[in-house]
């Protein structure tokens, strides 16, 4: 950084509050130090149609925000003991559940999904909870992949599909937000990635080639960024990524026979598990789609 942007960044106070407000925008990271082109952050304004919102997110976050705003203000409720998703989508539940929190002076328990999903709730000073404690739970929130026609869902893209599905199924309702590009009609139309599928770091090669025997593709293992080798999930196993061909699955015994592979801890096929969807959209409107 050369002296005259530090003279800048000086000047305006660069805050960490800055730096959440424009996380996900699509201006380049050089223009923070740069107040006179940017409009000053509104940083306590939660308003989903807003003007300076719109300006310095990208649409799809925008998109993911309103989404998740309308999921907390509809779902949560007082004493409620929550689970918490993870991933991008995550993010702005929380930042919308802190500042209900604040505001509305609400007593919640939030039970993470992952370890990034324990940082958040860490750092916007939420109480922690855990399933030992809280084995049931009120409502669990968090974003999908894919979500097609029948609400079933690919997650995983981030790794953390067996501690999320373990606490989905421990809610009386679980709540899926993410913009509209998660929505499609049939698994695989939009998410090109693959179905995750956590294994035991030991069993990776047999049950790659036992998916493949069994329904074709190409199941593969997920490698890491920013360090060589196999991705690492929470739990300490590895993931493999199904790439599924394009034909008719009963997604309900895919997931069924899948898991009786031995050495597969969990897929990343939520089936009959979603009682809500809201996709966000570009505009500030959300959809929701809820099976009758
Ligand atoms: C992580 C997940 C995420 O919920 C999923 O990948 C969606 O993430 P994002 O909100 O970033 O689109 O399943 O394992």
């Amino acid at each position: 950084m050369n002296a005259s942007c530090l003279w800048k960044l000086k000047k305006w106070k660069f805050s960490r509050k800055h730096a959440e407000i424009f996380r996900g925008c699509l201006i380049p990271t050089r223009d923070y130090l740069c107040p006179v082109k940017l409009p000053r952050p509104r940083i306590n304004s939660f308003c989903p149609t807003s003007q300076v919102h719109q300006r310095i997110m990208s649409p799809v976050d925008y998109a993911k925000k309103v989404a998740a705003i309308k999921a907390i203000d509809e779902y949560i409720k007082d004493n409620y003991i929550i689970g918490v998703g993870s991933g991008s989508t995550i993010v702005y539940a929380v930042e919308r559940l802190a500042q209900r929190v604040k505001d509305e002076k609400l007593h919640v328990v939030c039970v993470p999904t992952s370890y990034q999903a324990r940082q958040l709730i860490v750092n916007h000073k939420l109480q922690l909870g855990d399933l030992d404690i809280y084995p049931k739970l009120d409502c669990a929130i968090d974003g999908a992949d894919e979500v097609d026609a029948n609400m079933t869902l690919i997650k995983g893209g981030g790794g953390c599909l067996t501690q999320e599905k373990i606490v989905a199924s421990c809610a009386k309702q679980f709540i899926v937000i993410g913009d509209e590009s998660k929505e499609s009609q049939k698994l695989g139309e939009k998410y090109k990635k693959g179905i995750p599928i956590e294994v035991i770091p030991m069993a990776y090669c047999p049950v790659q080639q036992k998916v493949e025997a069994l329904f074709g593709g190409s199941a593969e293992l997920r490698m890491a960024k920013m360090k060589a080798g196999p991705l690492v999930s929470d739990n300490g196993n590895f993931i493999l990524d199904w790439k599924f061909p394009d034909s008719q699955f009963d997604w309900a015994s895919v997931n069924t026979t899948i898991k009786m592979i031995p050495g597969v801890v969990e897929t990343g096929l939520f089936v009959n598990m979603a009682s809500k969807v809201y996709y966000g959209m570009a505009d500030g409107s959300v959809r929701e789609h809820k099976l009758q």
